[in-house]
């Protein structure tokens, strides 16, 4: 195992991805965490992250200088690689001008860590300190036109430091680097896989539940749907889904969720229908923070009601992923946001949660859903809001306004699919901004909605641009919505980036 130490730096999680798609696992855990735990996890190796810090400003993010005693291979990376050199001794300097971007690299390549590397390549840089002096001990193994000391290394104690991001696809060999210290340095072997990670959480979840009962609060979500299919496959029937359809899923979705899990996954499935529940509670309602206190308290109480009936049980599933633990979890990650989860449950209810996935990543989990069985449309669903349609129909909720939003959402997803887009664009779907405007159609005056599309890239939904869709597809996309949906007559495109809109629109 391979310990990510994390001093707030942008690429962290990336490192971490680095590491483990050459199937070696890893944690990112804060620069706060004490020798002692570091110890307690027994791991191979360390990475430091970078980070924003300068180490010689006041409070920057440091470590014990027994760290680099435990004989555990280090590599620093920026940030890291700096905090290196300072602390052992080295001399950190600020630059003159900030070396920011492509940079060429003179490399020694017999040092461990560039085996089998060219002796010059390009990598990235993004930094204003820089090493001016290596500790002593030290050799220096690369330099760049602006850094004396691009890279150093003590072999002997098996320190490491690189002054580039070789995590990042823009540094050359940055994988292979990676994988040098991985394996050539640290000597871990590469047989985390998905088929193990499976076995050996089956084993856990058995371990931990015995006989008793778990319950899960499906949403037909990726997350939790290939952690119920886990938990199924290792506890069988004393694991209950609860399903709450609320009214506002898209087209079929319903449908498609109770036939997967209750026909084909053949598990303990019930679905509660309460669209009029939800939609009576939401009626005259149009504030959008207050829809969705709504139906974030609705939700809670139809689960309690339900849970009720199946009688005691221990534990609770959840499709927690490893992106939320580090985002919300660590000193050094400002938290961004905190969403309404639908399975957002009352602090007062007792029992234990069962996080299969608490720390995978969202590729790694889909990986899982494949391995178990879970088809494409699962696996690879675009993500969608608990509060559903009801933050996609701005202002207040009708059945009537709901079913136009739902069809002509159908027509985005179709098209979508249809053009081979549907794996390059992050989300995509039709919002009712709950406008009418005038239109003609045959020889008649038309007063009808207009639908907006919304389509995104992203890679986490904090940040995302507009997707360039072609022209063709939009045309089509238009075309049919207004041809198949009852009363609607224009269509729009959104073209803002979040920030400063946000994906959805309510
Ligand atoms: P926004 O609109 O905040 O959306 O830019 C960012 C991402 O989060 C999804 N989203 C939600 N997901 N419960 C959820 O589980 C919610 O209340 C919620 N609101 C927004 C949104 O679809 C996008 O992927």
């Amino acid at each position: 195992m391979i310990l990510i130490i994390d001093f707030g730096g942008q690429y962290s999680q990336l490192i971490a991805r680095r590491v483990r798609e050459k199937n070696v696992f890893c944690e990112v855990v804060s620069y706060k965490t004490p020798l002692e735990k570091i110890k307690e996890k027994n791991p191979k190796g360390i990475i430091f992250s970078g980070g924003p810090a300068s180490v010689y400003s006041e409070n920057s993010p440091t470590v014990p200088v027994e760290i680099f005693k435990m004989g555990i291979p280090i590599l620093g990376i920026c940030y890291g690689g700096q905090l290196m050199a300072q602390v052992l001794g080295g001399n950190v300097n600020r630059a003159n001008k900030k070396e920011y971007g492509k940079t060429a690299l003179k490399l020694n390549s017999k040092s461990l860590l560039f085996n089998n590397l060219p002796s010059e390549l390009v990598c990235w840089m993004s930094h204003t300190d820089f090493i001016e002096i290596a500790p002593e001990g030290f050799e220096i193994t690369a330099t760049t036109l602006d850094c004396p000391v691009a890279t150093m290394e003590d072999e002997a104690n098996k320190l490491y430091a690189v002054q580039f991001h070789p995590e990042v696809e823009h540094t050359e060999f940055g994988r292979e680097i990676i994988q040098n210290f991985v394996f050539g340095i640290c000597q871990c072997e590469g047989t985390w896989t998905t088929e193990n990670y499976i076995k050996e959480e089956i084993e856990k979840i058995r371990n931990v539940v015995g006989d008793k009962k778990v319950l899960c609060a499906l949403s037909g979500g990726v997350d939790s749907s290939v952690a119920a299919v886990l938990v199924h496959r290792a506890i069988g029937d004393n694991l209950s889904c609860i399903f709450v359809d609320h009214g506002m899923l898209r087209k079929g979705e319903g449908d498609q969720v109770e036939k997967l899990f209750k026909n084909e996954f053949k598990m303990n499935f019930k679905r509660v229908n309460a669209k009029e529940r939800f939609l009576g509670k939401l009626a005259g309602v149009s504030d959008p923070e207050t829809k969705r206190k709504i139906i974030g308290e609705e939700f809670i109480r139809l689960f309690e009601e339900e849970a009720s009936k199946i009688g005691q049980y221990d534990f609770l599933v959840q499709g927690t992923l490893y992106s939320d633990v580090i985002e919300s979890g660590t000193d050094t990650a400002a938290v961004i946001k905190s969403h309404h989860n639908v399975g957002g449950l009352p602090e007062d209810m007792t029992f234990k949660l069962i996080e299969p996935f608490r720390l995978l990543f969202k590729d790694e989990v889909r990986a899982v859903g494949t391995e178990l069985g879970l088809a494409d449309e699962v696996v690879w669903r675009q993500p969608f809001p608990g509060p559903g349609l009801a933050v996609r129909v701005l202002g207040e909720l009708t059945d009537d306004k709901l079913e136009i939003v739902r069809e002509a959402d159908a027509v985005v997803r179709e098209e979508i699919k249809n053009a081979g887009l549907d794996r390059d664009i992050w989300q995509y779907f039709a919002v009712l901004p709950n406008i009418q405007s005038v239109g003609v159609m045959g020889d008649e005056r038309t007063y009808a909605h207009t639908i907006a599309i919304r389509a995104i890239t992203s890679t986490d939904a904090m940040t995302a641009d507009w997707a360039r869709i072609p022209h063709s597809v939009l045309e089509k996309i238009s075309n049919r919505i207004v041809n198949e949906v009852k009363n609607v007559n224009r269509i729009v495109y959104d073209i803002t980036s979040k920030p400063p809109a946000t994906v959805e629109w309510e």
